[in-house]
């Protein structure tokens, strides 16, 4: 039976876009967890975190994540942080195969200019120490949970869902 797709990696590589392309492709439905958290609060990811702080955000993200990995199949789109969260991890595995869009702090940085004010964590006065400090933290649980690995880097979105879609993934 066809499973989710599920798009993990770190802010800027191109979840979102890769996967709302993705999901037009093959005659998905598509889903953001941040996305999914604003809708329901009524408030901007970084409006949650400034108000409510990072673990409230958290919680929500889990119910996001709850929420978007039963029903229908459909393509997933999530927070940089959510599969830190073990139980996210085995929620999203129950029906998705997690592909981790990997991109090099370089290419991440390039890919964030333009969003690092919405992006809370990265509201540092040196965004490029913050990013390499975080993805450092990060990259081993990205690669250990994943099923699939896609190197984005030099890659336009459409070439990444070519490469998603070449694989027969899902
Ligand atoms: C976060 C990533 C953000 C958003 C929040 C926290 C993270 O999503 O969920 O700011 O911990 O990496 P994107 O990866 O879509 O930027």
């Amino acid at each position: 039976m066809a499973k989710n797709i599920v798009l993990i990696g770190f802010m800027g590589s191109g979840k979102s876009t890769v996967g709302r392309r993705l999901a037009r492709r093959i005659g998905y439905g598509y889903v953001d967890t941040d996305q999914m958290i604003e809708a329901k609060v009524g408030k901007k990811v970084a409006e949650i975190f400034d108000g409510e702080g990072e673990a409230v955000f958290r919680a929500l993200e889990r119910q996001a994540v709850e929420k978007a990995s039963s029903g229908k199949v459909r393509v997933i789109a999530c927070g940089g942080g959510a599969v830190l969260d073990p139980e996210n991890v085995k929620m999203l595995k129950q029906n998705g195969v997690l592909i981790y869009l990997k991109a090099s702090q370089k290419s991440l940085m390039e890919r964030l200019e333009r969003g690092l004010a919405r992006r809370p964590l990265l509201r540092a006065e040196n965004a490029e120490e913050r990013v390499k400090e975080l993805l450092e933290e990060r990259v081993k649980t990205y690669e250990s949970v994943a099923d699939d690995i896609i190197d984005t880097d030099g890659l336009s979105p459409a070439r990444v869902v070519d490469e998603i879609v070449a694989r027969k993934i899902g």
